[in-house]
């Protein structure tokens, strides 16, 4: 059987026949009785265990049946499910160069183009280059003090609404305060969501609202002729993304006629106190020798729209849900916003001192991860280590799920996985049986703002890792202590019981799905229903 596997070219992309080797594989495995030639099992169940919109709690499921890797069927798509660490680590970082987007960059093309999650790996090879040192010391310093800036509205609003019935959704106002962040930050534009309406914020939505419905439709609908003009929710999407477009194209041609070239040394030590535009935009096109195109800046600075928005708002969202249902934890928080920050806005010293609220933050990122699965897709026949699970052979041209939120709450990674435990980021863990694993490190993070991946040898990545790590890790973290100190100093939170059919009980594990907050997926983890509260000003 092994005779007819073509392995293509290495780094050559996958192709039309790769894909049908794929198919061939594993109908010779289903139907044929042929041993698997990847060595890895066929998951059986049902297409409702994964598509009620939380498929990774469904991917969760098989896992405890199937280990990893294991392969899921849809029809002709088959994919290859991951969900160890030290398998993770190979995809990730050592065999990296193996593996492209694949499902993803399909899906996202249409909005984000080449911009830097989709791009194939030659564009990003290029392009990473230059949006690293956008995200330079200087600059993160100075996004800290536009944090705070940004939360002004969301707390006038706030006070407002504690002086009415104090009811309010506050995902909603996470994700309005996290686009107002990512518009001025990246590239300048005041969207002012917290307190307006408007055809560029709705266009803004639509886009992520199409790219998620994109993530979970199985048949690529959009592809087909003369969808585009037939089907009006595709219309409606082409119309708000031209309007979206034609913002970023005049941000763009605005800053390039007053482009003032430097070299990357001189940028970054930019005086920002006194830079009338301190964006992420100002400073890819004023950078010596990035002559980059419209398109392409285009492609980057949606792709940071997309991929910094709703990722920041959920962890929010679910660090103020865990905060609620904990009120030890809470009052923890607290007692170091009050002795840290207090009425002040937070500085970017301040951030190293906010040392539990950084853990609140890491431990809600284990526990509900933005996005919780990754994709890729096979370009050169690989072999995955063992680790706590088996050996395999990944074919050129598989689709590959990365289960991150299955391994951020395996009890073998994580004692206690449901439980909210801040503090088990200080703890060093150990599991012998993980072949290859070296556990989790707290003395490995020393210094660094959260505890990353390397501390838990992959274990842990909210934010991915190897090469194409998130580059915006820091800004989030920071955004989102920023964020949370300013909320919790001034207000009171409980949850909003008529909204959440009587009761949140926090014995109620959001990993049921009849749970009154409950979860569905797209790219993040939503509430189903919102984060309805009551919001009360805070007695100091
Ligand atoms: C990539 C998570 C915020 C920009 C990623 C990846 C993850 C991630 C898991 C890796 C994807 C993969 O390997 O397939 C998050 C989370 C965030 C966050 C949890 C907030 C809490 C941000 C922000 C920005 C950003 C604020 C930009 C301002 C990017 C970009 C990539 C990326 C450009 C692609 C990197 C590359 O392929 O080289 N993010 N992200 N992210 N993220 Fe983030």
């Amino acid at each position: 059987k092994l005779d007819v596997m073509q392995k293509g070219k290495e780094g050559d992309p996958v192709e039309f026949g790769d894909t049908c080797n794929v198919l061939r594989t594993n109908i010779e495995q289903i139907y044929g009785g042929y041993p698997s030639l990847d060595g890895c099992p066929l998951a059986e169940g049902e297409i409702t265990d994964i598509g009620d919109g939380t498929m990774f709690i469904g991917l969760q499921r098989y896992q405890q049946n199937y280990n990893s890797p294991y392969k899921l069927c849809f029809g002709p798509k088959s994919f290859l499910v991951i969900s160890d660490p030290v398998q993770a680590k190979h995809m990730l970082r050592d065999a990296n160069s193996n593996y492209d987007k694949g499902v993803l960059a399909e899906i996202l093309e249409p909005i984000m183009g080449k911009g830097l999650i989709p791009a194939d790996p030659e564009t990003w090879t290029v392009r990473r280059r230059q949006i690293v040192p956008a995200f330079h010391q200087a600059w993160l310093q100075h996004m800290v003090g536009l944090f705070g800036h940004c939360n002004g509205p969301l707390i006038d609003n706030l006070n407002k609404v504690a002086e009415k019935d104090g009811k309010c959704d506050m995902e909603t106002f996470f994700c309005s305060v996290a686009l107002d962040i990512i518009g001025l930050s990246v590239f300048n534009f005041e969207f002012g969501s917290v307190t307006n309406e408007s055809p560029v914020i709705r266009a803004v939505y639509s886009a992520l609202v199409e790219a998620e419905h994109r993530s979970m439709t199985p048949a690529p609908y959009w592809d087909l002729p003369f969808a585009n003009q037939l089907v009006p929710r595709l219309r409606k999407f082409n119309s708000d993304l031209k309007l979206l477009n034609d913002v970023l194209d005049d941000l763009i041609n605005r800053a390039k006629n007053t482009r003032q070239v430097g070299d990357i040394e001189e940028l970054e030590k930019r005086n920002y106190a006194e830079v009338d535009d301190p964006s992420m935009l100002r400073f890819l096109v004023d950078m010596r020798g990035a002559d980059i195109d419209n398109k392409q800046l285009r492609d980057d600075l949606m792709t940071m729209l997309i991929a910094g928005h709703e990722t920041t708002a959920a962890v929010l969202t679910w660090a103020l849900f865990e905060l609620t249902k904990h009120p030890e934890e809470m009052a923890k928080v607290r007692e170091e916003i009050d002795r840290v920050v207090g009425d002040r806005v937070p500085t970017y010293e301040d951030m190293e001192k906010l040392e539990y609220t950084r853990l609140v933050i890491a431990e809600t990122l284990r526990m509900y991860p933005e996005p919780p699965l990754l994709i890729r897709r096979c370009r050169t026949e690989d072999n995955l280590p063992e680790g706590g699970g088996r050996e395999a052979t990944v074919i050129r041209g598989m689709d590959i799920f990365m289960g991150i939120y299955t391994m951020h709450r395996d009890e073998r990674f994580w004692p206690e996985p449901n439980k909210f435990d801040p503090m088990r980021f200080t703890r060093r863990y150990t599991n012998p049986d993980i072949k290859g694993w070296d556990g989790f490190d707290p003395k490995k993070w020393e210094g660094k703002l959260y505890p990353n991946e390397i501390a838990a040898d992959f274990a842990y990545l909210p934010f991915g890792g190897g090469a194409r790590k998130c580059v915006g890790d820091q800004f989030a973290i920071m955004e989102a202590i920023v964020t949370l100190t300013m909320v919790l100093r001034r207000f009171d939170f409980d949850f909003d019981l008529s909204r959440h059919d009587g009761k949140v009980d926090v014995n109620d594990h959001p990993q049921h799905l009849d749970h009154p907050v409950g979860m569905r997926t797209g790219a993040t983890i939503h509430t189903r229903k919102g984060l309805h509260m009551i919001v009360k000003k805070r007695e100091i």
